[in-house]
């Protein structure tokens, strides 16, 4: 660990395990992919341990390409592990389910379907009675702020507004555990802002244990609880850090000193594996030119 990083309040950094107990486990995974066009198997993670506490937010940074999608992948079920566990309350990940809510980049929302029946398409699908599930989809469309807009189709719906839709989705089978993969990497930094303070506000009144990979390091300080890093391509763990910035959040934090010297330290290892990353894509075990 760096020096800046070993600062003291308002961002503390201490080892993140503590005595919760592990809501997810990813133990010693290794993922290969196999070319489809015939070139050498690739390794996207290999031999990573990562255990996530109940109620826990835990923002993953990393270069692109450091297999961070993968990761979250797995937890939801959507790949599987070449080697290694992944456990969700101790028990080993068999595919999707709704105790595991997901939220993409771009909400892969179904175009003809208005945002009522978006948000309620889950338990519609798990014959679910209608009127269980009514009552709380337009509680979730208030917290998100959208009730004016249930009878709109998505097309009819700012960037922002289809973010907000693929939340209350995620969140609409009341999943302990929400798993989101740079979803408000598209946005426009105003929006992105109050996207990231309405996420706080759930998540401080839910407490769901939240997975939520970024590219932002500001980002992934401000939410978070835990800031993991990953390093380039085969991806490792290379930073754990417990953000203990004082809750419910607000702007105001960004300016303070310990947070601009952690966030300065992050985003320089950030960089330095971005750029082994780019190195590494080039074939090059030097990159003398990359600036
Ligand atoms: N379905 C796939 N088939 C083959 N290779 C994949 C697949 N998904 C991801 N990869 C490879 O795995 C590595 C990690 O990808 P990913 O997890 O998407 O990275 P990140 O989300 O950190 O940008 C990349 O090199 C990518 O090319
Ligand atoms: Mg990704």
């Amino acid at each position: 660990m760096t020096d800046a990083l070993a600062a003291e309040a308002p961002v503390r950094t201490m080892p993140p395990s503590d005595d919760r107990p592990a809501k997810i486990s990813f133990r010693n995974i290794t993922k290969e992919f196999v070319s489809q066009a015939g070139g050498p198997a690739m390794k996207a993670i290999d031999g990573l341990s990562l255990d996530i506490a109940e109620k826990d937010f835990v923002c993953l940074i990393g270069p692109s390409g450091c297999g961070k999608s993968t990761l979250l992948n797995l937890i939801a079920g959507f790949e599987s592990a070449t080697s290694g566990e992944v456990l969700l309350d101790g028990v080993g990940i068999k595919g999707p389910g709704p105790d595991r809510g997901v939220v993409f980049q771009e909400g892969a929302l179904f175009p003809w379907l208005n945002v009522l029946d978006n948000v309620c398409y889950g338990p519609k699908r798990l014959s679910v009675p209608r009127q269980r599930y009514l009552a709380e989809a337009h509680a979730i469309l208030r917290q998100v702020g959208l009730s004016a807009f249930a009878q709109y189709l998505p097309a009819e719906l700012s960037g922002g507004m289809r973010q907000r839709v693929a939340i209350a989705r995620a969140l609409i089978n009341q999943p302990p555990v929400l798993l989101m993969d740079e979803p408000f990497g598209a946005l426009d930094p105003q929006t992105r802002v109050l996207m990231q303070e309405m996420l706080l506000q759930i998540w401080e009144r839910d407490n769901r244990t939240v997975l939520f990979i970024t590219h932002d390091v500001e980002e992934a300080l401000f939410l978070g609880s835990r800031v993991v890093v990953m390093s380039s391509r085969p991806g490792r763990v290379l930073e754990d850090v417990r953000a203990d910035l004082p809750r419910p959040r607000d702007f105001s934090v960004l300016k303070e000193p310990e947070f601009v010297k952690v966030k300065a330290d992050l985003f320089a290892l950030v960089r330095e594996q971005t750029i082994a990353a780019a190195a590494d894509s080039a074939g090059s075990t030097r990159p003398s030119r990359i600036k």
